[in-house]
């Protein structure tokens, strides 16, 4: 009897030692990647991707209904902006209640069936949590502004004005105007760093903290595989708050230009930032961040320390070149790659103009857009597509006043026309709607759609879809676009950028010509190994395919993708 006991309880201790060592294990590949790390991520806008009840906004049965499409396409992870209960002021990022879903979208039934039927397709869902502020009409604010005895009371930042009529300090909100309102009920001033319908959590408050880090455990235990951090950055205000020093001009609102040294970036956040990836460790999850840095460096410090803040803190330093140009993209990579961080790329999200805008000459966009999509998603990193992208979408930009929906671009016309443009519906087809809803979107059809749709690229070899499918599932099968290491090789080349993805004895290299015009590039590639044998095309525009790396023709904005094998 006690041998059996001993032997129990010897069995007791190896498992308790094996079963941590093998989850931990579960997350890694032979070269220590975690699964987000091989992920192509892809965001989606839901208002604007598929009307499932035709009401002329998309909505989660929409999604659902093209998980198909999508693991077609070579997706693995899908963030969603803010989907929660919302007055919808700023389309979901003024969030009344962060555990449910907004009817315009559906209901929980139809996010757990999403969240299953996306598992079925090895495809995962991610949330984007709006941790800066609420909506003003989430019950913790209703009650934090009844009186300055409620519960809620410290769960924002109310403040005294600095004299009658004076708001606190000179803090602007980002969306224009100052960052203050008076509240008539109590006689204080509450602080927005957004709309004035988005009042800032006071996340020096130990209880905000803890129920905002219960939102997370809440949707882990429903399947979520990670979150979109919003707006990390405004996290915390400086306690005694300074006003913040003005510099000259004014911005697009009229509003002099100011540096947010008081309301941004304090280093209190990093600590927050360490407890929800304690949090999101526990379900293996990552934290994708919106984090806005001027460099590299302070990108860097959203990684946390020692690796234990974001796993995955978008790069718009990439997305802030704007011009098809070798020598600044190979600039920006190296700075990244070299860091010894593992990078995020992007072209474009729901605040940004597209990328076949902001890229495209007018002449050749859709060359440039697989162009682009050939440098970003054969890099070293993971990548974030925004939807539509995949299909060359184009921004339809408001033109008159009357037709903004987005509040900036109401306050801000005719400087700034807003964010609808790159909101509009996805493309699927070219019948009415872009076979988005059979009723008129709640934002204008692109023109493009007619010979820019998923049912029409589908058809054609040589469309940028294709193209997209073509490269992502590269990604995913070739070793040295999976684990190699980026090599820059003819760096002082003014036009073509060019790069080796090399791991072990394999090598994958890509050529691409950032000019309109034809140009030639050679490559000596003894040096790292690869002097021999000949390519093997994964991936190219160009026709015909070179039969050697020695000199290649490369066309305008032209794309070569090829093996190579020492
Ligand atoms: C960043 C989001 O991406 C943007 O769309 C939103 O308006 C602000 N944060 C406020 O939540």
């Amino acid at each position: 009897m006690l041998r059996r006991i001993v032997v129990f309880a010897a069995w007791l201790i190896v498992l308790a030692i094996a079963v941590p060592t093998l989850a931990a294990q579960a997350k890694l590949d032979a070269e220590g990647h975690e699964w987000w790390q091989h992920a192509v991520f892809y965001e989606i806008y839901p208002r604007s991707f598929a009307d499932s009840n035709n009401d002329g906004v998309g909505d989660l049965n929409g999604i659902t209904s093209k998980l198909d499409y999508l693991r077609q396409l070579g997706v693995d992870a899908i963030w969603i902006t803010p989907c929660f209960p919302s007055p919808q002021v700023d389309f979901g990022y003024d969030v009344s209640d962060y555990e449910n879903i907004d009817p315009t979208y559906g209901t929980l039934t139809d996010f757990d069936r999403l969240v299953k039927d996306g598992r079925e397709r090895k495809i995962g869902i991610i949330l984007d949590f709006v941790v800066n502020h609420t909506s003003d009409q989430h019950p913790w604010f209703l009650d934090s502004k009844s009186s300055k005895n409620s519960f809620h009371r410290d769960w924002y930042i109310w403040r005294d004005g600095r004299g009658p009529g004076e708001p606190p300090n000179n803090w602007l909100s980002t969306f224009g105007g100052s960052a203050w309102k008076f509240d008539a009920t109590t006689g204080q001033y509450y602080y927005h760093y957004f709309y004035a319908q988005q009042p800032d959590l006071n996340w020096r408050n130990p209880a905000v903290e803890k129920a905002m880090f219960d939102v997370t455990r809440w949707w882990y235990k429903r399947g979520v595989v990670g979150f979109r951090l919003d707006a990390v950055d405004a996290l915390f205000e400086d306690p005694n708050l300074r006003d913040n020093p003005l510099l000259p001009g004014k911005n697009q609102f009229g509003d002099p230009n100011m540096l947010r040294k008081y309301n941004t970036n304090l280093p209190e956040l990093h600590k927050v930032l360490m407890g929800l990836r304690t949090i999101a460790d526990e379900s293996n999850a990552v934290l994708i961040g919106e984090t806005w840095t001027k460099d590299v460096e302070g990108l860097k410090e959203y990684y946390g320390k020692h690796g234990n803040e974001l796993q995955m803190p978008m790069d718009f330093l990439f997305t802030q070149v704007n011009r098809v140009s070798a020598p600044d993209f190979r600039r920006q990579i190296a700075a990244i790659d070299s860091s010894g961080v593992w990078p995020v790329y992007l072209l474009s999200n729901h605040d940004i103009v597209r990328s076949y805008n902001r890229y495209g000459d007018g002449k050749n966009n859709d060359a440039i857009a697989k162009l682009m999509a050939g440098l970003y998603l054969t890099l070293r990193g993971t990548p974030i597509m925004y939807y539509g992208e995949e299909l060359g979408m184009e921004n339809n930009d408001p033109k008159r006043k009357e037709d903004v929906k987005d509040p900036i671009g109401k306050t801000g016309w005719p400087r700034e026309k807003g964010r609808d443009g790159e909101r509009t519906p996805m493309q699927w087809n070219d019948s009415a709607n872009a076979g988005f809803s059979t009723v008129a979107p709640w934002l204008p059809v692109d023109p493009n759609y007619k010979t820019h749709n998923v049912e029409s690229e589908g058809k054609d070899p040589d469309s940028i879809l294709n193209f997209y499918r073509k490269v992502l599932a590269l990604r995913h099968t070739e070793p040295a676009l999976i684990e190699g290491k980026y090599v820059a090789l003819n760096q002082n080349d003014p036009n073509v950028l060019s790069y080796l993805r090399q791991y072990k004895d394999q090598a994958v290299l890509v050529v691409l010509n950032m000019s309109g015009t034809a140009q030639r590039a050679r490559f000596d590639l003894a040096k790292q190994g690869f002097g021999k044998g000949a390519p093997t095309a994964l991936l190219t525009t160009i026709k015909p395919e070179p039969l050697s790396i020695e000199t290649i023709e490369m066309p305008p904005f032209g794309v070569y993708i090829a093996r190579l094998t020492q």
